[in-house]
């Protein structure tokens, strides 16, 4: 296989001291979790987020966002990291100063073994009170669904950011902050459009970041980045790492 990578990219990648990655649903795309906005194939372009992605579907139709949230729990359950997720671990080992932005829900990062990582969006393996906010971890076996909260006897509902709610604030934060100084920024496998990550690279650049997009596709950022490389992420970023001479802990095939 032979990927285009131009050296100016390699040369700017081995000098940064600050890096910043986001990710979106495009690197987990070979795991086999669908992405959100592709023709045919995206979650919306099958499922109304109105009524299955907003704080106020669930308080219409709490069983229908909960089972179908439990559907693609199980989903993800069954999927794993890919090539994409473990050259970032190494990528992280390499550089001085990084932070893995994610928008993904999946977990995948973390259980890559990224660690300097924030998730944007929260993460589908948890629950949360839908009254009280809190996270738990346990609820009474009841045959309700969706379960209630132990303490406050409100329903429970995935930790996951829905359309209309705000960024936990700490996170989107850490995101800003490290992106406002960082001197590269790389946007992997994401539309680039859904606000306020999607002014992350456009910060970047205006604080004088060169910005490297991985997407299969054309996005509203590619014309904008530095580089942008259209091919799949899988392929890519371990490419990325072997020409760099970066060590690396990815087993083959994983
Ligand atoms: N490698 C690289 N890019 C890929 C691959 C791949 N193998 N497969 C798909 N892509 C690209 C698509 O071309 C698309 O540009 O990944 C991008 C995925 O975009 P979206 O489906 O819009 O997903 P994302 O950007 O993560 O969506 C952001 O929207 O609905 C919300 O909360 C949800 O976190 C999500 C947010």
């Amino acid at each position: 296989m032979s990927l285009h990578i131009p050296d100016e990219l390699l040369t700017a990648l081995s000098s940064a001291e600050r890096v910043v990655v986001l990710t979106g649903a495009g690197i987990s795309a070979e795991s086999g979790v669908p992405t959100f906005r592709e023709a045919q194939t995206g979650v919306w372009a099958q499922y109304d987020p109105r009524e299955l992605a907003t704080p106020q579907a669930f308080a219409r139709n709490p069983r229908l966002v909960w089972e179908w949230y439990e559907w693609r729990r199980k989903l993800i359950q069954q999927a794993k990291p890919n090539l994409a997720h473990h050259a970032l671990v190494d990528l992280e080992q390499a550089i001085p100063a990084f932070l893995l932005v994610t928008q993904n829900i999946d977990g995948f990062h973390w259980l890559a073994g990224s660690r300097d990582m924030v998730e944007l969006h929260g993460n589908i393996a948890r629950t949360k009170c839908f009254e009280e906010g809190h996270v738990v971890g346990w609820w009474p076996e009841t045959d309700d669904v969706p379960p209630r909260c132990s303490s406050c006897d409100g329903p429970l509902r995935p930790d996951v950011v829905w359309f209309g709610e705000g960024i936990p604030e700490q996170a989107l934060r850490t995101a800003f902050d490290a992106t406002a100084g960082c001197d590269l920024f790389i946007s992997i496998g994401t539309s680039a459009v859904v606000q306020p990550v999607a002014s992350l690279p456009l910060l970047a650049k205006r604080m004088g970041a060169r910005v490297l997009e991985i997407n299969r596709d054309q996005t509203a950022l590619s014309v904008l980045a530095d580089w942008s490389l259209r091919d799949k992420a899988s392929q890519l970023l371990p490419e990325l790492i072997r020409r760099l001479g970066y060590p690396t802990n990815a087993i083959d095939g994983a």
